[in-house]
C-alpha cells in the first residue's frame, strides 16, 4: 500500500504553504473588513491607522490598490477587493493595512474609522424566498412519457405519493490552511505564494488583475492545506497581497484569521427543495419532481446545482421535473464546496426515497435497486460502467444490514437505528498536460502545473508515471503546484486522476518515442537499428540493452523530455460517466438526553480502478465524516444584521474523533475504460453524498421521528 509522498513532509512540518515562505524585507497585510451587510462606504478615517507604529500604506475604496477584475475562464469577471464604495454582506473587505509586523498590521487595522450610509439588509433565508417566487429558474428540465401533459399530471395518476420540503444549512470549508498569499516581486516577475486549486489559473487571475502578461506572473502552490472548492478562485489576500507588493516594492504576506476566512472568502449555499414522488405500488418510480432554492450573493454568481445534480440522473423514471431558483440575499459569497449540488441535493432525495421506502413498507435498499436506471433519464446514453447494485449487496453484507428491524431496536437507553442512501458523483476529466523528462541518471520527473489540495495527485503522478514508464517508483520524481509547468488546470470536480493520469499514460509514449529516436539516431549506440523500450531499458533486435540513464550518458545528454496532453472527448457521445456509491450508516439517539451519536458507517464506492489504495480510503473516509458532519454538527447562524452568529471553530461545529468511532471502506473495482485509459473515475467528492441522508434515515429508523432539515439538533428529536 502507498503511502502519500508528502505526508511526511506535512506531519512533520516540513511542508512549505502559502504563507510559510518568507523573505527578507518582508511587510505584513491585514484586511478589514466591513460591520454592515448593506450600503455604502461613505468614509474611512485612516488617520490613527497611518500613524500607527511600523506602517507602511492603508488602502480603501477612496486611496485603492491598483485592481482590475480579471476575467476567468471559469469564473468569469471576478471581483476584486477595495475597487468600489458597495457593500453587500458583513464581513466584506473593504480595506487592506500593511505594516513592517503582522501585529502592527492589525494593530493598526483595528484603529481605521468606518463610516456608512446603510440600507435595509435582506439577510433571511425565509424573507429572501417570499420575494424570490417569481425568480428565474436555472435550465428547468422536464421528461414526460407519451401521453402526458404535465409532471402534475403523472404524480397525480400515481398510486403512492410523497411530497415533502427539506433544508440544508450554509457551511463553509473550513479549511485547515486560512486563504494567504506572499507576493514577491524579482526582475520583472511577480512570484505569488498562496494554497489555491490550480497554479496557472491563479497566475492568470493574477496577471489579469495587476495588468502584467500572463509570462510575468509565477504562481507557486506545491502543498495546498485543504481546498474543497472554496480555493478555486483566487483569494482576496493573494490579489491583495500582489498590488501591495507591487505598491511598496516590497514582498508582502497577507492572511486571513480563521473568523475572517468564514466571510471573506465563500460559503456552501443554504438549500430549500421540495420533492414530489409518485409510485406504483410495487415501488416502481412513476414520477419525480424536484424543485431547489438556494441563497445567492447579490450579484447572483453562483446556483446550487441540488436538483441537476441528483434528481436529474439517480433513478429511472418516466417523468421527471427538475427546477433550481436563487435566493439573492446580502451574504458572503457561495461558490463549490465538496460534492457542490449532490451533497445538500441528496439529502433531500434519499430522505425522500426512504419515506418512500416506510410508506411501502418495502426495504430501502430493495426500492432503489428496483429503480436503478442505466441511463440517466431522457436520455439515450447508457452508464458507461455501474455496479451500484453489486455496492448495495456487499455493503449490505458487510454492514449487517439484514438485523436492521423497520422499527429500529433498543439497547439499554439506547434508541438505535440503521440508515441507507444512494451516492452518485458525475465522473469527469478536464484537459490536462503532463510534462515528463528521463534524467541521465536514470530517473524521470513527472510534472504538471495542477495541484494537490490533500487529494493524492502528487503521489497520483508517480504511480501513474512509473507504470507508464514501466520502472519502479522510486525513480519517479513528481512536481506539481507551479505555473511554469505544463497545465494541469483545476484540481476540482474530482476529476484530478482521471485528467492528469491519462496525460501522463500520454506523455510516457511521447517520451518513450523521444528516447527511442535519440537512441536510433546518427552516433548514438544503437544507430540505425530496430529499437524498443521495455521496464526502463532501449532494446535492440540483436539483444543489446541499455538503461535510458546510461543511454543518455552516452551521447552526452542530460535528459530527453516530451509533454502529453489529454482531454474529454468523442467518449462523451457515446456514454453518460458516473461514479456510484452506497452509503450505511447506524445512528444511536438517546431515550433521554435525545442526543443522536453515529456509531457505525460504511461507503461501498463504484469509482473505477482504484490507483492508490490508501489515498482512495482517505478520500472516501474524509467524504463520509463530511457528511455526518452536516447531519449533525455543521450549520452557518446568519443574524438579521447579516454577522454570523458562529463563524470561528468554536461555534461552528465540526467532528471530532470521538464523534466517528468506527468508519469502513471498500470498493468495488472495475476499471472504466470507456471513460478514460486510467480506467479511474471521480473519488474526492462521492464520499460526502448521501451520507447525511443515510444518518438522517437512521434517525427515523431509530426514533420515528423524520427530521427534513439538516444539521439535525437535540431540539428536533425531543
Ligand atoms: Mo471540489 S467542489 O473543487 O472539492
Amino acid at each position: 500500500m502507498t503511502s502519500r509522498l508528502d505526508g511526511p513532509l506535512k506531519v512533520t512540518g516540513q511542508a512549505k504553504y502559502g504563507a510559510d515562505n518568507n523573505f527578507p524585507g518582508m511587510a505584513y497585510g491585514y484586511v478589514v473588513l466591513s460591520t454592515i451587510a448593506h450600503g455604502e462606504v461613505e468614509a474611512m478615517d485612516v488617520t490613527a491607522a497611518k500613524s500607527a507604529p511600523g506602517v507602511l500604506g492603508v488602502y480603501t475604496p477612496f486611496d485603492p490598490l491598483d485592481l482590475r477584475k480579471p476575467s476567468s475562464p471559469l469564473f468569469g469577471e471576478m471581483w476584486v477587493p477595495l475597487q468600489d464604495r458597495e457593500v453587500t454582506y458583513y464581513g466584506q473587505p473593504i480595506g487592506f493595512v500593511v505594516a513592517e509586523t503582522f501585529e502592527q498590521a492589525r494593530d493598526a487595522a483595528m484603529l481605521v474609522e468606518v463610516s456608512y450610509r446603510t440600507r435595509p439588509a435582506l439577510t433571511s433565508f425565509e424573507d429572501g424566498l417570499a420575494a424570490a417566487e417569481d425568480a428565474p429558474s436555472n435550465e428547468d428540465i422536464t421528461v414526460l412519457e407519451d401521453g402526458v401533459e404535465s409532471i402534475e399530471d403523472a404524480l397525480g395518476a400515481s398510486p403512492v405519493r410523497i411530497e415533502a420540503t427539506y433544508r440544508t444549512a450554509t457551511q463553509n470549508h473550513a479549511a485547515m490552511e486560512p486563504h494567504s498569499a506572499v507576493a514577491v516581486w524579482d526582475a520583472g516577475v511577480l512570484t505569488i505564494y498562496s494554497g489555491n486549486q490550480g497554479s496557472d489559473l491563479q497566475a492568470a487571475d493574477i496577471a489579469g488583475a495587476l495588468g502584467l502578461d500572463r509570462a510575468s506572473v509565477r504562481a507557486l502552490n506545491p502543498f495546498v492545506g485543504g481546498a474543497f472548492g472554496g480555493k478555486a478562485r483566487t483569494s482576496t489576500p493573494a490579489f491583495l497581497a500582489a498590488a501591495a507588493a507591487k505598491a511598496l516594492g516590497r514582498p508582502v504576506k497577507a492572511a486571513l484569521t480563521r473568523e475572517q476566512v468564514f466571510t471573506a472568502t465563500a460559503t456552501r449555499p443554504a438549500t430549500l427543495q421540495k420533492i414530489s414522488l409518485g409510485a406504483d405500488s410495487d415501488g416502481t418510480l412513476i414520477a419525480l419532481r424536484h424543485e431547489s432554492w438556494c441563497t445567492t450573493p447579490t450579484d447572483r454568481s453562483f446556483v446550487e446545482p441540488t436538483s441537476h445534480g441528483t434528481s436529474r440522473e439517480w433513478y429511472a423514471t418516466q417523468n421527471l421535473a427538475v427546477s433550481q431558483k436563487i435566493v439573492p440575499l446580502n451574504i458572503p459569497p457561495t461558490t463549490f464546496m465538496r460534492a457542490p449540488g449532490e451533497a445538500p441535493g441528496s439529502f433531500a432525495l434519499e430522505s425522500a426515497i426512504d419515506e418512500l421506502a416506510v410508506e411501502l413498507g418495502v426495504d430501502p435498499i430493495e426500492l432503489r435497486l428496483r429503480n436503478n436506471s442505466i441511463a440517466p433519464p431522457g436520455k439515450d446514453l447508457q452508464w458507461s460502467s455501474k455496479h451500484l447494485d453489486e455496492c448495495f449487496q456487499t455493503g449490505a453484507e458487510r454492514f449487517g444490514w439484514a438485523d436492521r428491524s423497520p422499527g429500529g431496536r433498543t439497547d439499554g437507553d439506547w434508541l438505535v437505528g440503521m440508515g441507507v442512501a444512494t451516492a452518485m458523483f458525475p465522473a469527469l476529466r478536464f484537459p490536462a498536460s503532463v510534462e515528463i523528462t528521463l534524467g541521465a541518471d536514470g530517473t524521470a520527473v513527472v510534472a504538471t502545473s495542477g495541484s494537490d489540495p490533500g487529494t493524492g495527485l502528487l503521489t497520483v503522478l508517480s504511480l501513474v508515471g512509473a507504470e507508464s514508464l514501466a520502472i519502479p517508483v522510486e525513480r519517479i520524481t513528481p512536481r506539481l503546484g507551479d505555473s511554469a509547468l505544463p497545465s494541469g488546470g483545476m484540481s476540482g470536480g474530482s476529476t484530478g486522476t482521471a485528467s492528469a493520469g491519462s496525460a501522463v499514460m500520454i506523455a510516457a509514449t511521447e517520451v518513450i518515442d523521444a528516447l527511442l529516436a535519440v537512441a536510433s539516431s546518427p552516433g548514438a549506440p544503437f544507430e540505425g537499428a530496430e529499437v524498443s523500450y521495455e521496464d526502463g531499458r532501449v532494446l535492440a533486435g540483436d539483444g543489446r540493452a541499455m538503461e535510458f540513464g546510461e543511454l543518455l550518458r552516452a551521447v552526452g545528454r542530460s535528459s530527453v523530455s516530451a509533454i502529453g496532453s489529454s482531454a474529454p472527448g468523442e467518449e462523451l457521445t457515446k456514454h453518460s460517466f458516473s461514479s456510484f456509491g452506497a452509503q450505511f450508516c447506524e445512528v444511536r439517539v438517546h431515550k433521554w438526553t435525545r442526543e443522536a451519536r453515529l456509531s457505525r458507517m460504511l461507503g461501498v464506492f463504484d469509482c473505477g480502478r482504484i490507483i492508490n489504495e490508501k489515498a482512495a480510503r482517505s478520500q472516501a473516509l474524509g467524504g463520509m465524516i463530511w457528511g455526518v458532519s452536516a447531519a449533525l454538527h455543521e450549520g452557518l447562524e446568519i443574524e438579521d444584521s447579516g454577522r454570523l452568529a458562529n463563524g470561528d471553530l468554536a461555534g461552528y461545529l465540526v467532528p471530532v474523533n470521538a464523534d466517528i468511532p468506527d468508519a469502513d471502506v471498500h470498493f468495488v473495482r472495475y476499471p472504466d475504460t470507456l471513460h478514460n485509459a486510467v480506467g479511474a473515475k471521480g473519488l474526492g467528492e462521492i464520499g460526502t453524498v448521501g451520507m447525511a441522508a443515510a444518518v438522517a434515515n437512521a434517525i427515523y429508523n431509530a426514533t420515528g421521528t423524520r427530521v427534513r432539515h439538516i444539521p439535525i439538533t437535540i431540539e428536533d428529536l425531543l
